[in-house]
């Protein structure tokens, strides 16, 4: 091994709750390589801060978890799914309190529950309002202190190491690990192992407005399709109702438990509490719905955005449940026990991605994967609030469990050809990767947002193939720069959300088109196959 190819026995590609649940999984029987695209905390986990959902208190039930998670994703959800990671939830949650999470206790129960859209129960285990970065620091935490995991910040993983890299095929190149860009020294490194787990997240950042990180420009999406794997569902893309409207701060989230501990939205020129009007569950209905809401009263009244109000509730309360939220806003001068605050529905989660068993096995041997970049059946049509960390820790488990159990029959990896970068030359033209970013994401938020058409999908489609073939021509020529790695997998996300939304010829969940308003009685997943 060369200083620039590394071998493990497994690369985890990505530091959040599903790759660090994994690599702590291994870490007891295997040499672990777990990858960044640039520090550690940097992805959507350490951004969440609603909770965990988990049936944990007398009298709730298991049924009751599995039927709100069926009705939030408007009956598209694999069952078998949806209950083993039911049934997994208490187990997972139980692992993170004795990673030294810090769950907020509860009065007379061992811990404080809260409560979210959807949900028939208080089912919320959470830290205050920013249960994701204790969730990460503990994940860290344990992973640092383990001498068999290997943390590897700052690499930007460019395409999967296959027997046939560079050439189309579906299901049966084994996948041996991931090139990969070191930021620090600007060298194409290699790693490899005999199982290699996408936990690379979702692909928010398609979209001009966005709760997510920076990074989660769907790149384990884009590098599983290239390889060969099949994807499904990209266009049930969630949009999270209330995020602030703030001109200088952008992407900052308000946690849907706002709501649920009985924050009211309302018009800001009348006070009207308007959701009452959409949907009997008022502001706790789906977050399709109450999003939609937004946007058609935003539409209609030609505002900016709308209220989110909690000021009735008692001062105390409020700074105590959400401190972290309190805080903030304090800072760009708006007391929210005293205050509404303005909010905006953005891109929150990518439902859609790389399909995967319930042991986190894709189509490709040798590759599994775990968390927001898949498609596991879990959430449907939409997902349901608090399911998503859930899922990243059911299923980072589930792939650790799966290789470990079939080590033997993983072949170690042959000599993978090295990287060739014998016929680029440094870019003298960067512009041309930063104009064709925002292009994407502004029309991706046009014309494949909350409320679709036809004719919009297909002048996005029009659009995506025009800047394909530039975004081609331009890796074909030039070093790979993070930017541009970037670049190319949001060319290939966007271009799967749109042909996905576009063979959906219903509205279902979050899928609404004005050109077929009804829910067809049969629900299939939309399955794209390279
Ligand atoms: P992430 O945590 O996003 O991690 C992705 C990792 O992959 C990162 O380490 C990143 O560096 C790495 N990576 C990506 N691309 C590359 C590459 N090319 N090379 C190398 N590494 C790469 N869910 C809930 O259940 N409850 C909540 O309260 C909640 N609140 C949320 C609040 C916000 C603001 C947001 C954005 C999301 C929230 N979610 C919540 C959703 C949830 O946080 C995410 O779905 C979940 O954390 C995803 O975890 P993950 O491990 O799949 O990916
Ligand atoms: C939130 O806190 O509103 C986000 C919860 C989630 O995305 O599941």
């Amino acid at each position: 091994m060369t200083d620039q190819n590394h071998a493990f026995d497994v690369v985890i590609i990505g530091s959040g709750a599903a790759g660090l649940t994994a690599a702590l999984n291994l870490a007891p029987s295997h040499r672990v390589a777990v990858l960044a695209k640039g520090a550690l905390s940097e992805g959507s986990t350490a951004h969440a801060q609603g909770g965990i959902a988990a049936v944990l208190e007398p009298g709730d039930t298991f049924d009751a978890h599995v039927e709100d998670t069926m009705i939030a994703g408007a009956g598209l959800n694999n069952r078998a799914t949806v209950e083993y990671v039911v049934e997994n939830a208490p187990a997972a949650i139980e692992r993170l309190a004795a990673l030294g999470v810090p769950f907020n206790p509860g009065e007379s129960e061992r811990w404080h529950l809260t409560r979210e859209g959807g949900h028939s129960h208080r089912r919320i285990v959470h830290v205050d309002d920013a249960t994701g970065w204790a969730v990460q620091q503990a994940l860290e935490d344990a992973a640092r202190d383990h001498p068999n995991i290997t943390l590897v910040p700052d690499m930007v993983a460019i395409d999967l190491a296959t027997g046939r890299h560079g050439q189309r095929y579906s299901g049966e190149g084994h996948v041996w690990g991931v090139y990969a860009l070191n930021r620090r020294n600007g060298r194409v490194e290699l790693f490899t192992g005999r199982a290699t787990i996408l936990a690379t997240g979702g692909a928010g950042r398609a979209y001009l407005y966005s709760t997510a990180p920076r990074g989660a420009t769907g790149d384990g999406i884009a590098m599983a399709w290239r390889a060969g794997a099949r994807v499904s569902n990209m266009e049930f893309m969630q949009f999270h109702p209330t995020c602030l409207y703030n001109l200088e701060v952008k992407n900052f989230l308000i946690t849907e438990a706002v709501r649920g501990e009985g924050g009211h939205l309302k018009i800001p020129t009348t006070g009207h509490r308007f959701m009452p009007d959409f949907d009997p569950r008022a502001e706790l209905a789906p977050r399709d719905i109450v999003a939609r809401a937004i946007d058609h009263e935003i539409k209609r009244l030609g505002l900016d955005y709308v209220h989110l109000d909690i000021s009735h509730m008692p001062a105390d309360f409020v700074r105590e449940h959400f401190p972290n939220i309190y805080t903030k806003l304090i800072g760009l001068g708006i007391d929210i026990t005293t205050q509404p605050i303005p909010v905006v529905p953005a891109q929150h989660y990518t439902c859609g991605g790389v399909v995967v068993d319930l042991k986190g096995r894709t189509d490709l041997p040798g590759l599994y994967a775990a968390g927001e970049v898949t498609q596991s059946g879990l959430h449907g049509a939409n997902r349901l609030a608090s399911n998503s960390l859930l899922e990243c820790l059911v299923f980072g488990e589930a792939a650790a469990g799966h290789i470990m159990r079939h080590w033997d029959d993983l072949p170690a990896p042959p000599p993978i050809r090295p990287w060739d970068e014998s016929r680029v030359s440094d870019s003298d033209e960067e512009v041309i990767v930063q104009h064709n970013w925002r292009e994407i994401r502004r029309f991706m938020w046009d014309y494949v947002g909350i409320v679709r058409t036809t004719k919009r999908l297909e002048r996005a489609h029009h659009r995506i193939r025009l800047l394909r073939r530039e975004v081609e021509e331009y890796y074909g020529n030039f070093r790979v720069t993070p930017d541009l790695i970037e670049l190319r997998n949001l060319v290939d996300v966007a271009e799967l959300i749109i042909r996905s939304a576009l063979r959906r010829k219903e509205s279902r969940g979050l899928h609404y088109t004005l050109d077929y308003p009804d829910t067809l009685i049969d629900a299939q997943d939309t399955i794209l196959v390279p």
